[in-house]
């Protein structure tokens, strides 16, 4: 490798490269966290003031990261946030971790990407390594980022600066699979790239694997999250199979996992949500599309997936009407309103929809979430109830949207009212302690 590489390795190796991380949410946070633990001096960069203030008052807004971590890292000084985009060239290499949405047209939104690497190509300079992790299709490292990093050509890709892309694997909430212990996928455009940003990976993360190109790295990414797409929803697809043929479709999927091969477990759901698989296959059938090719199995899963709020929806209905009560003034108890247990994260979340489309037909909806206190949905404010006998009885149907572990089940199952649980809360014995392969995320 050239020196510049070997300087930035050395750097990396003794701890003095300065690492910069743009975008602090859920996928930046705890990897800045991560890196100042590792005992290197990370500069956060954040558009929202808000964030910066809290975190350097040493509070957390991310489930996983706890307030003392951020305390901890910004007293040592070892993280800084700020919105001094002036400050992007004292650090060595910068991670970029902002949203890739979907625009209103439903295609993918580069925005927040494009605007991320323009500060970063103002100030970019020699011995400087960039890293997408966010999220999006395949080319974008090589055909957005890199005209705009060449410093108007004056520096050469490999040789003076870095640039590769890296998918983040975070799963939150997940109390098995961290940062540390989660392998991570690294395509650089050159070999050099690939080798610097695997050496900087490798300081706070067991395993990194190393491909040959960015595109190859930006594709595992939407392989992974389109491959759930996909077989969520064939599992939602089976749910509304078992329910037209009166199997549980629980016992169904309990009894194929029993086979030791060939099969992979994933359950149906109130629907998708999130940042990731409601989205992500989008930026792949958004790329094809370009190319003349329509990815139609993944269409056809986001179809099924986006069809299942309103099918849940449909079986509140006819749970009422057995009791012989109309939807219009129904007392209805969503239980749950984050996309996933035990986060706090509502994008996307089902929930929003299922209490939507319910409050559109004239049910009065209440919503209990231990993790979500309040919620603001196409307009309209709600704050979550307490869960309490009197709530319970009160309620004419309970669905049951999202299965945090910290709710008590008994009570609603003690209660006797129908209840929708969508997750099989109430069927497992026992709340599961790892996070399983299920609808939703
Ligand atoms: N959340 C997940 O579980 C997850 C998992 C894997 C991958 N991803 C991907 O990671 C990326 C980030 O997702 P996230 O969940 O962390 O999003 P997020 O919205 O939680 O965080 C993004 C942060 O970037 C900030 N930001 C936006 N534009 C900026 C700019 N120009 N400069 C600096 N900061 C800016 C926002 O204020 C926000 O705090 C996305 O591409 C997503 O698809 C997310």
């Amino acid at each position: 490798m050239g020196s510049v590489a070997d300087s930035l390795m050395k750097k990396i190796e003794t701890r003095e490269a300065k690492i910069g991380v743009v975008g602090l949410g859920y996928v930046g946070l705890p990897l800045a966290v991560e890196f100042a633990d590792a005992g290197f001096s990370v500069l956060g960069f954040e558009v929202s003031a808000d964030k910066v203030k809290s975190l350097m008052a040493g509070r957390s807004y991310v489930g996983d990261v706890p307030d003392e971590q951020v305390a901890a890292s910004v007293e040592t000084g070892r993280l800084t946030a700020t919105l001094d985009y002036g400050r992007l060239s004292e650090v060595d290499a910068i991670l970029i971790c902002v949203p890739t949405p979907l625009g209103k047209t439903g295609d993918p939104d580069v925005s927040y990407i494009m605007s991320a690497t323009e500060s970063i190509g103002r100030s970019i300079h020699e011995g400087q390594l960039i890293v997408l992790e966010s999220t999006t299709y395949p080319g974008t490292t090589r055909e957005l980022l890199l005209p705009a990093l060449s410093g108007g050509g004056r520096l050469s890709v490999g040789v003076d600066f870095f640039l590769a892309f890296s998918p983040e694997r975070v799963d939150p909430g997940n109390p098995v699979w961290k940062i540390g212990n989660t392998p991570k996928v690294v395509g650089g455009i050159t070999q050099a790239c690939s080798e610097v940003s695997r050496a900087l990976y490798s300081t706070i993360i067991e395993r990194v694997v190393a491909v040959s190109s960015t595109e190859a790295a930006e594709l595992t990414k939407l392989l992974e999250n389109t491959f759930r797409s996909v077989n969520i929803a064939l599992a939602n697809e089976m749910q509304v199979v078992c329910d037209k043929l009166e199997v549980d479709v629980w016992e169904v999927i309990a009894a194929a996992e029993s086979k030791p091969f060939g099969f992979m477990k994933f359950t149906p759901g109130p629907g998708l949500g999130g940042h990731c698989i409601p989205v992500d296959p989008h930026y792949l059938s958004w790329k094809m599309k370009t190319l003349d090719y329509k990815t139609r199995l993944i269409e056809l899963a986001s179809e099924i997936n986006a069809e299942m709020p309103r099918y849940v929806t449909e079986k509140a209905a006819d749970l009422l009407n057995r009791d012989g009560k109309p939807v219009k003034g129904s007392a209805v108890l969503v239980v749950g309103a984050a996309y996933k247990r035990d986060t706090d994260d509502t994008r996307e979340s089902p929930a929003l929809d299922v209490i939507q489309l319910l409050a559109e037909k004239g049910a009065q909806v209440k919503y209990h979430d231990p993790l979500v206190p309040s919620l603001r949905h196409e307009g309209q404010d709600m704050e979550s109830v307490p869960l309490d006998e009197r709530l319970v009885t009160d309620s004419d149907v309970i669905v049951i949207v999202t299965d945090h572990t910290g709710v008590d089940y008994d009570l609603i199952r003690r209660s006797g009212r129908p209840v929708l649980d969508t997750r099989n809360v109430l069927g497992r014995a026992v709340p599961e302690a790892t996070t399983p392969v299920t609808a939703g995320e």
